[in-house]
């Protein structure tokens, strides 16, 4: 045995020993909380707005439209968007009013990508981006006139405190707009949605952007059925009206593979109202 520290074992006896590998944190359980949400965007970023666009068939720009829609319908002049990534919500928003947006997100990497964008010309200086969670946002209570998120509570371990503590940096009247993949609700199209979130996605993801979006693609469906396994639609409602949102709203999008919602900050907490399904599209 060598007597230097750190060398318990002679060399022989490490060849001896079982090879490990690390599971990977994207693909074996659990499927969510913050070491998931770092491992899953960790080989991303660089890529990560064109492949989500392509892998979506172009409805996630859609999609981040509408949530921009609904955020900005009250003329905010100071918004939060929450699991910002790379912008693309905040910007969104930028895009329709002269409102500030700031952008919040665990992984850098994520919002590194976003930085190109936020220095466009038309945007310039409107939209910030800086690191935080979602469930301890660095900012005093009704901060923002408008607060939106975008594929985040899949990554959460408890979606109701977080959607309370956006619901805290809202302002009395403001409004929350969200956006998640969604469980197609009719049959036939939960079954396409099925195959091609558990067959074609992996393989789609693995041409297109390697290793990392392979994972990704094995990733993603189960991630979305476990969610409304334990957190169906009405379980999120609930949660909105619990931390005092009233006027709710939801469109299912594109057969069901997305969810849009929306509501308004009570006065008070505790006169929240029914939700109200939209219209889809
Ligand atoms: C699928 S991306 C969505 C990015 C962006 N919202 C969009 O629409 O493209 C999910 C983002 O959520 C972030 N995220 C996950 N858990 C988070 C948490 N607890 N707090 C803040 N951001 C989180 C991830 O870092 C990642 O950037």
């Amino acid at each position: 045995m060598s007597g230097r520290r750190g060398y318990a074992l002679p060399a022989v006896e490490h060849a001896c020993e079982p090879a490990w590998v690390a599971p990977n944190p994207v693909t074996a359980g659990p499927l969510r909380g913050e070491p998931v949400a770092r491992a899953v965007f960790d080989g991303l970023p660089a890529r990560y707005d064109r492949l989500a666009y392509l892998l979506s068939f172009g409805q996630d720009r859609r999609w981040r439209r509408a949530v921009a829609n609904h955020a900005t319908a009250g003329a905010p002049g100071l918004v939060l968007d929450v699991a910002t990534g790379p912008a693309g919500v905040a910007l969104a928003v930028a895009a329709r009013t002269g409102a500030d947006v700031v952008g919040v997100d665990l992984n850098e990497p994520m919002l590194r990508a976003g930085l190109p964008n936020v220095r466009r010309r038309s945007v310039r200086g409107r939209v910030r981006l800086a690191a935080g969670r979602a469930d301890q946002l660095p900012f005093p209570d009704a901060t923002f006139d408008a607060v939106t998120f975008s594929y985040l509570l899949r990554y959460v371990d408890d979606p109701a405190a977080t959607i309370a503590e956006m619901v805290r940096c809202l302002r009395p009247g403001g409004t929350l707009a969200s956006l998640e993949f969604a469980v197609p609700p009719q049959p036939a199209w939960r079954a396409a949605w099925w195959g091609y979130t558990r067959l074609l996605l992996p393989v789609l993801g693995g041409i297109a952007g390697g290793p990392a979006w392979y994972q990704v693609g094995r990733f993603l469906g189960p991630s979305i059925s476990e969610h409304y396994r334990r957190y169906p639609l009405s379980s999120h409602v609930t949660a909105w009206q619990a931390a005092g949102l009233s006027a709710i709203g939801f469109d299912l999008m594109s057969l069901g593979g997305g969810l849009v919602m929306w509501g308004r900050k009570s006065p008070a907490t505790g006169t929240a109202g029914q939700a109200v399904p939209g219209s889809g599209s």
